[in-house]
């Protein structure tokens, strides 16, 4: 299972390089603008900075949202670096540019999806990733990790290479539930992956260890 942080932000995409278990890193619009990055030169020096950081894949997402814009634009984002994936959005003309891309031999993300038809369409132009928002279904009183297996079921049964990247991933529970359910890939905010080293047992058991060790080697 490969593990993608969700942000656009350079110190935390480092914090989490330093672990040594970071696969790649997803942004979409909203990222970059928490981050400040305004307009498109700044946007693509900001995308070659993360691709400096990390080595896996770098999903940057696409602002038209019509093919000739999104094909446009992906080539430009694709041609930054080699570890570019083109993000672009689960949209008639989304998937247009997708297949357009697939033959191309660009890689893609197909985002906001939110159901088993859209996966199975993004499955069939040829996406490299498809990206269930499973926190937005939490959200709305849906089961976002449902959706995930669902995906990951229907996939398997007809061999579909496009792997399953489970996103909009809110805490901890969500990353082991999505692994349970056979996501390929799971991006997380960096305080979800954090999350995972949490243990009290592990804190009071490193603080009788160093307790033991100093009371035998003190004086
Ligand atoms: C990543 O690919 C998605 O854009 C992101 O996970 C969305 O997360 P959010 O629902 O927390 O905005």
């Amino acid at each position: 299972m490969k593990f993608f942080i969700d942000t656009a932000n350079l110190e935390q995409i480092r914090e989490a390089h330093k672990l040594g278990v970071l696969d790649g890193v997803t942004t979409n619009p909203s990222l970059m603008a928490k981050e400040n990055i305004r307009g498109e030169e700044a946007c693509r020096r900001h995308y070659i900075d993360i691709c400096r950081i990390v080595e896996g894949d770098v999903s940057a997402e696409v602002i038209a949202t019509d093919f000739e814009g999104m094909v446009r634009e992906g080539e430009e984002l694709a041609a930054l670096d080699p570890h570019i994936v083109v993000k672009i959005p689960c949209t008639a003309e989304g998937i247009r540019a997708v297949t357009y891309f697939s033959a191309k031999g660009i890689r893609t993300n197909c985002t906001l999806v939110f159901s088993v038809g859209q996966a199975l369409l993004a499955a069939k132009a040829g996406a490299t990733y498809v990206s269930p928002f499973v926190g937005r279904l939490d959200d709305i009183s849906e089961d976002g990790v449902a959706l995930v297996a669902h995906i990951v079921r229907v996939y398997r049964t007809y061999g579909f290479r496009t792997q399953v990247l489970a996103a909009s991933i809110r805490h901890t529970h969500h990353i082991i539930q999505c692994m349970d359910a056979g996501a390929d890939v799971v991006t997380c905010p960096l305080n979800a992956i954090m999350g995972l080293l949490k243990h009290p047992l592990t804190d009071s058991g490193l603080k009788q260890f160093l307790a033991d060790h100093a009371r035998v080697n003190q004086g």
